[in-house]
């Protein structure tokens, strides 16, 4: 059967077709606006009310789903170039007024908190819809991209017995009883007797494993779900999301940051070829709420000219060191200060450093790189001491407007004996990750990978707000009701 999509692309025919689909509103009982999930457009079926029982019109109720049979024709209203001419009517759900009026799939305006709380319905609006599009579009040209560039998927484990970020942040998975685990002789729980025979839990990143499918296939990706039991309540972190993942032998840190420019502009640019309507009606939903807004929260370009913007445009590369010169040397405010100043070098950037960077100093996203080893991941590959005596590491992380940090990635520690000593300087535990030291003693090469926080990639083409309002059901502190 023909989606409405395709319908709305095609001429007045008199072939007979018909058309499935839940009802958005029926006017005058003679309008019915149809849609059936495929765009944002509705179709609308045009009746003859004298045709039909009261009893059915009755049933013609928004967010009932009926089946409409007809031609199209040109439309002469003007709402719209053809419609359907319906000559028959059949419902398959009805939906009682009074119920649908208690929810968001009432016709009329719901905040996006109210929508929230009905994550099981929100699908049914207008701008989860088009959210909900453009995810799955980013989702195809995601695979799309790699897979044309000849990187192979490696489908890495959601249950690992490592920390790959060692950042302490995961969730543990047991089947112990919680209110009786077996104790082993010092009073402590028994892993042992869990499933795994030892401590486990839920990846952070599949980026340790993708490392050894790069030693292997040379150019792989990830694309699953991470999960990371970070207490941050901010509208840019989830407790579960999807992560992409690349990983390739022999590219080094500024061939990584080639491919993840590369990638993103291709990606964004498949979405403003594929999906331009969604892309305008939430264009146009992020201006009228613009409006409420105080001006210096405002976005700065309409939805579309941002996206185009990134295609046209390099990314700026600054080292770290050059970055907190600027911010040092910086008036980011009326008060001339940042709430947390940078005094040294080695601090960490707080998001309001990298927004400062990215949307005051230099307008465009920005790829910071060489971040002083301390703050960042053992697996990163050490640079020769600098000048002052700093240490660093080939990191880099791209920075993007009204985001943050899009992505993090990095060049990977190949030498066995470097990686080794930052390992036990790290305490990363040999027993856990032995298997990834000693990958290095066997054709260990340059390779490098970057991760990409899908939702926030999608939070960026949809200019949504909360990253809560790009996933359908999204885990946060306190919140797996759905
Ligand atoms: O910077 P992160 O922690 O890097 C890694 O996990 C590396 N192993 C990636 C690699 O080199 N293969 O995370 C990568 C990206 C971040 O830049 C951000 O976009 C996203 O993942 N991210 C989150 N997105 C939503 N919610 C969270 N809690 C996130 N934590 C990270
Ligand atoms: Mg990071």
């Amino acid at each position: 059967m023909k989606r409405i999509a395709a319908i709305l692309q095609s001429d007045p025919s008199m072939i007979e077709i018909t058309v499935k689909g839940w009802v958005r509103s029926f006017r005058n009982d003679r309008f019915i606006a149809l849609n059936d999930g495929s765009t944002i457009h509705n179709l609308q079926a045009v009746i003859e009310p004298e045709n039909y029982d009261r009893d059915l019109l009755d049933q013609i109720n928004v967010a009932a789903a009926v089946a409409v049979t007809g031609t199209l024709t040109e439309s002469a209203g003007s709402g719209q170039r053809i419609e359907l001419q319906a000559t028959k009517i059949e419902i398959l759900a009805t939906a009682d007024p009074e119920e649908v009026k208690k929810t968001i799939l009432s016709p009329k305006k719901h905040n996006l908190e109210t929508l929230r709380e009905q994550a099981h319905l929100r699908v049914r609006t207008n701008t989860f819809g088009a959210v909900m599009r453009v995810r799955a579009a980013l989702s195809f040209a995601v695979h799309k991209y790699f897979q044309e560039q000849g990187f192979y998927q490696a489908h890495t484990p959601i249950i690992t017995g490592s920390d790959a970020e060692g950042a302490g942040e995961m969730f543990r998975i047991s089947t112990l009883d919680p209110k009786n685990p077996p104790l082993d002789e010092e009073g402590n729980i028994d892993y042992k007797q869990d499933f795994f025979e030892k401590e486990s839990n839920l990846t952070v990143s599949g980026q340790l494993e993708a490392e050894t499918y790069a030693m292997g296939l040379g150019q792989v990706y990830t694309f699953g779900p991470t999960f990371r039991a970070e207490n941050s309540n901010t509208s840019r972190h989830l407790a579960e999301f999807w992560m992409i993942e690349p990983e390739v032998a022999f590219n080094d840190l500024d061939a990584n940051m080639d491919l993840a420019e590369g990638f993103l502009k291709s990606v964004i640019d498949y979405a403003l070829e594929n999906c331009a309507d969604d892309i305008a009606f939430l264009e146009k939903r992020q201006a009228d709420e613009d409006k409420q807004k105080p001006a210096a929260e405002r976005s700065p370009m309409p939805l579309r000219e941002k996206l185009e913007f990134i295609g046209k445009n390099n990314f700026k590369r600054v080292s770290y060191t050059e970055a907190i010169d600027i911010l040092r040397n910086s008036k980011p405010n009326k008060k001339k200060k940042f709430k947390y100043p940078i005094n040294e070098w080695g601090a960490d950037l707080q998001s309001e450093h990298e927004r400062y960077l990215v949307e005051k100093h230099f307008e465009c996203p920005v790829i910071l790189f060489d971040y002083p080893a301390k703050i960042k991941a053992f697996y990163m590959r050490l640079n020769d001491k600098d000048a002052n005596g700093n240490e660093t590491v080939r990191a880099m992380d791209i920075l993007f407007p009204g985001i943050g940090e899009m992505v993090g990635g990095s060049q990977r520690e190949e030498r066995y004996d470097v990686l080794k000593q930052k390992m036990t300087d790290m305490e990363i535990s040999e027993e856990e990750l032995g298997w990834y030291l000693e990958m290095r003693k066997f054709g260990s090469v340059v390779h490098s990978g970057f991760g990409l926080g899908f939702e926030r990639l999608v939070m960026f083409v949809t200019g949504m707000g909360n990253i809560r309002d790009v996933i359908p059901y999204p885990r946060t502190p306190g919140n797996a009701e759905f």
